[in-house]
């Protein structure tokens, strides 16, 4: 079968696919293979319409397959979660269709979406390691099915501080909604900050700071992951972005901003007093 869009795949989906979907969602908490006979048993459905639809979920790559006791087993995948998100936030009035692929990073998929008026949206599918499971497997000891469980963490982790972030006047995506793992968010028709010469930088890095110390002080976060690849900038107005690694710990905060003042100082020759923009920040000046 040739490759399909996740938005194809997702239209392919009927309430059968979906149901088997979701059972292995919810089985995937207590093991990592749901083998056919269980299967057969929890949805009730007959062998027929169980065969036809896990053939398709397969070719669709929504399930992977396995043989455990003798028995063929399933178990979602990553992109049959990101279907069962889509599915979601179109019940919840967030998303009515999904669009082309905008942004791929390690540990995420972008996508462009369209609300139910018509206008752009954005979907972000979080995915740890979706690129190279088995590698971060590995490396992070991410046993069984852990994956689903943080990568829906991360979701409902970035969704929580844009949230309370865009309720502060941060500079950030307005939040529209999340779904297992994915976050909806305003899109902003702009570029990364490192790709493009802003006029007023002074301003610009004020408005950074500004976002930074609202987190801290109103939000009680510091963003972990801040450089000029986390910046949207969009009619001389920025946007910070990728949110789901926040944390409280001030060695981060330290980071954050000598990744920042050291950007605009060697593009724009802007000189910062490190101490003090820390002061500032943290509400104390
Ligand atoms: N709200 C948004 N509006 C427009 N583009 C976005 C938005 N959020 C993310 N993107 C695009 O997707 C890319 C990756 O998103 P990001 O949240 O930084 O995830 P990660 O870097 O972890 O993959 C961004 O660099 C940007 O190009
Ligand atoms: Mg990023």
């Amino acid at each position: 079968m040739p490759s399909l869009t996740l938005a194809e795949k997702s239209s392919l989906i009927g309430p059968l696919d979906y149901k088997i979907l979701k059972t292995l969602y919810r089985e995937a908490e207590t093991h990592e293979w749901v083998r056919y006979s269980e299967l057969s048993s929890i949805t009730g459905l007959e062998d027929k319409e169980l065969q036809v639809s896990l053939l398709k979920l397969y070719n669709l790559r929504l399930v992977s397959k396995n043989r455990v006791l003798g028995e063929l087993a399933y178990r979602i995948s990553f992109s049959g979660l990101d279907v069962l998100a889509i599915k979601q936030l179109y019940v919840n009035n967030v998303l009515k269709k999904l669009g082309i692929i905008i942004g791929e990073g390690k540990e995420s998929s972008v996508y462009l979406g369209y609300n139910f008026n018509g206008e752009p949206i954005v979907i972000k599918f979080h995915g740890v390691g979706r690129r190279s499971y088995r590698h971060i497997k590995r490396k992070r000891s991410v046993s069984k099915n852990d994956w689903i469980g943080i990568t829906i963490e991360n979701a409902k982790k970035e969704y929580n501080a844009l949230t309370c972030l865009k309720n502060n006047f941060a500079n950030v995506p307005k939040p529209l909604g999340y779904a297992y793992n994915a976050v909806a968010m305003e899109y902003i028709d702009g570029v990364e900050l490192y790709k493009t010469k802003v006029d007023n930088p002074n301003q610009i890095l004020n408005e950074i700071l500004g976002t930074i110390r609202i987190a801290y002080t109103n939000c009680n976060l510091i963003h972990g992951d801040l450089s000029e690849y986390n910046i949207l900038v969009k009619d001389s107005q920025l946007f910070i972005i990728d949110w789901p690694q926040w944390s409280n710990d001030e060695i981060f905060l330290l980071r954050d901003l000598s990744n920042i003042l050291r950007y605009f100082k060697k593009n724009y020759g802007i000189e910062s007093d490190i101490d003090k923009v820390l002061e500032y920040v943290k509400g104390k000046l």
